[in-house]
């Protein structure tokens, strides 16, 4: 059926709900077997026009797991083949590149990033098992629309944000600067409109216009809280300096688009410390009354 189909592959953000080492709250609900919180893997989407040729969004760690609950994602016919045609990526974080060595096995595929993100994976030699003979690798530049071959137009644009975690090291981190670091992504097709934005640092007037008119919004929906890591002891990083936008308080999201026309509004990487992964929370119904939904992982749309 032709449309714009979107998979959520991952609803949550790095490490996953529940995360292997964490005892939080809502993990501590998850481990003792309370069907309140539900598992989630890391945050990745698929997006199709037809229904037979996917464009991945991010490559998170669990991408062979998510392929496997995933029959549009699983080979169809020859002895090789793949229904994934291309992997866009919003930024360089571990969550949403680590799963591109999953993706080895000489199978023929399009990698679309930024230069500086390219220039992450090209300083890191393990990305090398994507042979350059087979795995294309595709810059894309700022506003600049283009045709995936698949039926899909994708308009890259950057957000606020910062570099990767693991690139921190000896730098000055900056944060909330609007660089190729992290960008979202405007996919559409047969005139519908997905605005996938994963990750950012502040909700500026150009995230708001390009939210604007979406038939489907997907948004960064780390913490609900700014101060929800402090607060539970488990880092000293606010949401504002792990590159995230809260959902609620000073700039956060919850009604920063409410006055916009946007189809549907879903939050997306959500960290395993967010009270509105517990089903029927207090935050839940919140953000449910704010007409935002909450992502599982297994969701489809087909706008
Ligand atoms: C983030 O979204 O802030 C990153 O994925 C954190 C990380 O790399 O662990
Ligand atoms: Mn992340
Ligand atoms: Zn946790």
């Amino acid at each position: 059926m032709s449309g714009l189909h979107v998979l959520i592959l991952g609803s949550a953000a790095g490490g996953g709900v529940p995360q292997w080492n964490c005892r939080c709250p809502v993990c501590s609900l998850f481990w003792v077997g309370d069907s309140r919180v539900e598992s989630r893997t890391q945050s990745s989407i698929a997006v199709s026009a037809d229904g037979v040729r996917w464009l991945l969004v991010n490559a998170s760690p669990d991408i062979r797991q998510q392929i496997l609950a995933t029959p549009f994602l699983q080979p169809s016919n020859g002895s090789r083949h793949s229904p994934v045609e291309a992997v866009a990526l919003t930024n360089a974080d571990v969550d949403h590149i680590a799963g591109l060595l999953v993706l080895r096995e000489r199978q023929s595929f399009t990698v679309y990033a930024t230069g500086q993100t390219h220039d992450i994976l090209a300083s890191n030699p393990i990305f090398n098992v994507l042979s350059p003979d087979v795995v294309k690798r595709s810059v894309m530049n700022m506003d600049a629309p283009f045709d995936t071959g698949i039926g899909l137009m994708v308009r890259p644009f950057a957000v606020p944000g910062k570099v990767a975690l693991f690139m921190e090291q000896g730098q000055d981190v900056r944060i909330g600067d609007v660089t190729e670091t992290t960008i979202g992504l405007e996919v559409s097709a047969n005139s519908k409109r997905l605005v996938y934005i994963p990750g950012c640092a502040a909700i500026d007037e150009k995230v708001r216009l390009m939210a604007s008119g979406a038939d489907l919004l997907l948004y960064d929906g780390t913490t609900f809280t700014d101060d929800e890591m402090p607060k539970l002891g488990l880092s000293d990083k606010t949401a504002h300096r792990m590159g995230h936008t809260p959902i609620t308080g000073t700039g956060g999201s919850l009604g920063a688009f409410g006055d916009l026309f946007i189809g549907q509004k879903a939050y997306i990487h959500i960290n395993n410390t967010n009270p509105i992964l517990i089903d029927g929370s207090t935050e839940r119904q919140m953000v449910e009354a704010a007409d935002w939904g909450v992502t599982r992982d297994g969701m489809k749309f087909l706008l």
